[in-house]
C-alpha cells in the first residue's frame, strides 16, 4: 500500500517537474530546486525588503568585505519565481560593489534566467528592486 503510495507520490512530482521545465525553462527549474542564498543572515551590512503590487514581500541581505559583496541572501513569501528571481540578484550582487550591486536590473536577472513567462516578468523586476534597496542602506550606512 506505502509502496504505491510512493510511486504514485514520485509519479505526480516528475509530472510536476516536467510541466515547469515546459513553463518556465531548465535553468528556472535547476534554481527552484536548488534556489541557492535562501535564507536570513544576522548583522547584514545592507538591508532591503519590499512589498510588490503583488503583494509579495521579499527580503535581500548583504555582507561586504571591504567594498565588496562577500555574501547575501534572501526571504521572500511570494512564488516560486519570486524565490527563483532572489537567488539570482544575490548570485549577481556577490563579487560587487555597491555600485555595482545598484546596476543589476531585472533586464539582468531575466537575462540569467533565459526570460520568464510575461505573468512572472514582475518577479525579476522586484528582486532587483530589493537588491537595489538593500544596496542603497549600505551606502547610507557608510556615508
Ligand atoms: Fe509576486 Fe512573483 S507573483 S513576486
Amino acid at each position: 500500500m506505502s509502496h504505491s503510495l510512493d510511486e504514485f507520490a514520485d509519479r505526480l512530482q516528475e509530472e510536476i517537474n516536467q510541466e515547469v521545465i515546459q513553463t518556465y525553462g531548465e535553468k528556472v527549474y535547476e534554481r527552484w530546486r536548488n534556489p541557492r542564498f535562501r535564507g536570513r543572515m544576522e548583522s547584514p551590512a545592507g538591508y532591503g525588503r519590499v512589498t510588490g503590487n503583488c503583494g509579495d514581500t521579499m527580503e535581500i541581505f548583504l555582507r561586504f568585505e571591504g567594498e565588496v559583496v562577500s555574501d547575501a541572501s534572501f526571504t521572500t513569501d511570494g512564488c516560486g519565481c519570486s524565490a527563483v528571481c532572489a537567488s539570482v540578484a544575490c548570485e549577481l550582487a556577490i563579487g560587487k560593489g555597491p555600485k555595482g550591486v545598484a546596476d543589476v536590473t531585472g533586464e539582468m536577472i531575466l537575462h540569467v534566467l533565459g526570460g520568464l513567462p510575461e505573468d512572472n516578468v514582475h518577479c525579476a523586476f522586484l528582486a532587483a528592486e530589493t537588491l537595489q534597496v538593500a544596496a542603497d542602506d549600505s551606502m547610507n550606512r557608510n556615508t
